[in-house]
């Protein structure tokens, strides 16, 4: 049986059916899964009952493994880590900012998936916002002050020992293993605008929170324009809202999209498992 796509009525994804992700896939199936995901940018997989086996065998269909910093693989792997809250948990919820992932990395990862194996029965979607459409749409002026700018991208703000999952954090019982360290003051620079490496279709890179700066522009000045475009790359008409189901896979592309998590399950459990895809070799 052929690939199903059902394209969401939303700003990106699609749902995928047809394929069955507990084996091996054929050199077609993922040709197929990998033009649907530079289309849609967001592929949901549901029904898929993996295991972690299965998960790293998925992952490696499309690249190597990303380099996943500052949180602890799970026991017994190198490349999977936990995405997970009690149902007593009282710290914030884990990358509920916008986002995309590991963009502070010189060679961040191209995609991200993340199997959903305990999933609470409301709440706790993600969010995923569009950032081919959020430049297409952007008005000219804010356009034209990024355009050839360069960010300068930290993993400080959050994984620093005196960031957000940092000391503080870990003192007040957070299940995920997070290992903040110094090694967040690391910055790195990548244009604002830029082409994806696979379609060559322009879009933004990043946001602010892990870009913390504007490279060669006074910090103020830089400051205001990155809360500009943050407000501009979130909005609604660029968002597709993901609602889990146990045993559903996603698959996103870091390139194309910003995502972050919601809260709204206090008192539930939530588990997912993540692999990253590694940068693009062509
Ligand atoms: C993540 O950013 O990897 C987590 C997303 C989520 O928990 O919904």
């Amino acid at each position: 049986m052929g690939l199903n796509i059902k394209v969401t009525d939303q700003a990106c994804g699609a749902e995928i059916t047809g394929v069955n992700l507990t084996k091996s896939l054929l050199e077609d199936e993922i040709s197929a899964i990998r033009e649907a995901w530079l289309k849609h940018h967001v592929l949901s997989f549901p029904n898929q009952p993996m295991t972690d086996d299965d998960l790293e065998r998925f992952t490696l269909s499309f690249g190597s493994f990303g380099d996943d910093p500052f949180i602890a693989p799970i026991p017994g792997r190198n490349n999977i880590v936990a995405v997970k809250r009690t149902a007593d948990e009282k710290v914030p919820v884990f990358a509920d900012n916008w986002h995309t992932d590991w963009s502070f990395q010189k060679n961040p990862p191209a995609g991200t998936c993340l199997f959903g194996i305990d999933i609470p029965s409301e709440g706790g979607d993600t969010l995923f916002a569009n950032q081919h459409l959020a430049l297409d749409k952007m008005p000219a002026d804010l356009r034209k002050k990024l355009e050839g700018k360069l960010a300068i991208h930290s993993a400080a703000l959050p994984y620093s020992s005196t960031g957000g999952y940092g000391d503080k954090d870990r003192e007040m019982g957070r299940s995920m293993d997070i290992r903040a360290s110094d090694e967040a003051l690391a910055k790195q620079l990548h244009p604002i605008i830029r082409k994806h490496p696979e379609t060559d279709r322009e879009g933004v890179f990043g946001t602010f929170g892990y870009i913390i700066g504007i490279d060669g522009m006074e910090n103020q000045e830089a400051m205001k324009l990155l809360l500009e475009l943050a407000a501009w790359q979130g909005q609604e008409q660029f968002q597709y809202r993901h609602k889990w189901k146990k045993n559903m896979l996603v698959m996103w592309d870091n390139r194309s999209v910003l995502h972050k998590a919601t809260g709204g399950y206090q008192g539930h459990n939530r588990l997912l498992h993540r692999t990253t895809i590694g940068a693009y070799q062509a």
